[in-house]
């Protein structure tokens, strides 16, 4: 494991991207304020410094490359685990990429992909509210962060270490073939909500049935089940 850390940055996902060639698999890079922090969809990410988590981590291995679809789903989960240590109740993953506690995002995660022939590498980025209490009125979700759940200050680097070492150790499992299907099916935010999605190039409503074994999402459109992938939810009711 290689770890990176700068007080300051423009985006750790941007550093990662621009450095990919020299970097070893697992790179660890993290740091207290981005400039530029970026999140899905174009949008940006904002964090007061020094007040919560933001890192990215550079996957190169194969064996993982190779399972690209689920890699998203098992940083919410393995951050889950590393919050429901801490104490923090009542968080789920709404299916693909958020953490969300009741009905409050706690973490992001910005997967991106660097391919030429093939897929070379994948950055996952990931921002979670830790210490910071007020946050931009104009988010699309409700920010929350363990602050604000547990009315306690948190440690950032012991966090640090710890969602590092619970990542490590189930991209570890994942080579080894390890299937985290049920277990991350217990914590479907969307499961038995109404959403939008886009089937056959149509907006439509449908009923989330839940994550499906391939980690994509199965939906009931009118009675005919089908499944989406990430690009084809556009937002839940
Ligand atoms: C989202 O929910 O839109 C994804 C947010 C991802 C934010 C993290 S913070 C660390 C890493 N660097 C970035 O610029 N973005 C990700």
């Amino acid at each position: 494991m290689k770890e990176l850390f700068f007080e300051t940055i423009d985006s750790t996902n941007t550093y990662l991207k621009k450095h990919v060639d020299e970097l070893e698999d697992m790179t660890f890079l993290s740091s207290d304020y981005q400039s530029v922090g970026r999140g899905r969809n174009q949008r940006n990410w904002s964090s007061s410094k020094g007040l919560n988590l933001m890192f990215s981590l550079l996957i190169k291995d194969e064996k993982v490359l190779d399972q690209y679809s689920c890699l998203s789903i098992l940083c919410a989960y393995s951050i889950i685990k590393v919050l429901e240590e801490y104490g923090v109740d009542d968080v789920m993953i709404k299916w693909p990429n958020d953490v969300f506690v009741r009905d409050g995002k706690i973490c992001g995660i910005l997967l991106e992909g660097i391919s030429h022939e093939r897929l070379e590498a994948v950055i996952c980025g990931i921002g979670l509210n830790v210490n910071q209490t007020d946050f931009d009125k104009d988010m699309i979700h409700e920010p929350v962060s363990m602050k604000r759940v547990l009315n306690e200050d948190i440690d950032i680097v012991s966090l640090r270490k710890r969602v590092y070492q619970v990542l490590s150790e189930n991209i570890e499992k994942l080579k080894c073939g390890y299937d985290f299907c049920d277990e991350i099916c217990c914590y479907d935010y969307l499961k038995g909500k109404d959403v939008y999605a886009l089937i056959s190039g149509e907006r439509k409503q449908v009923k989330v049935m839940g994550i499906d074994h391939d980690y994509s999402l199965r939906v009931n459109d009118q009675g005919r089940i089908v499944n989406l992938n990430s690009s084809e939810v556009t937002f839940h009711i």
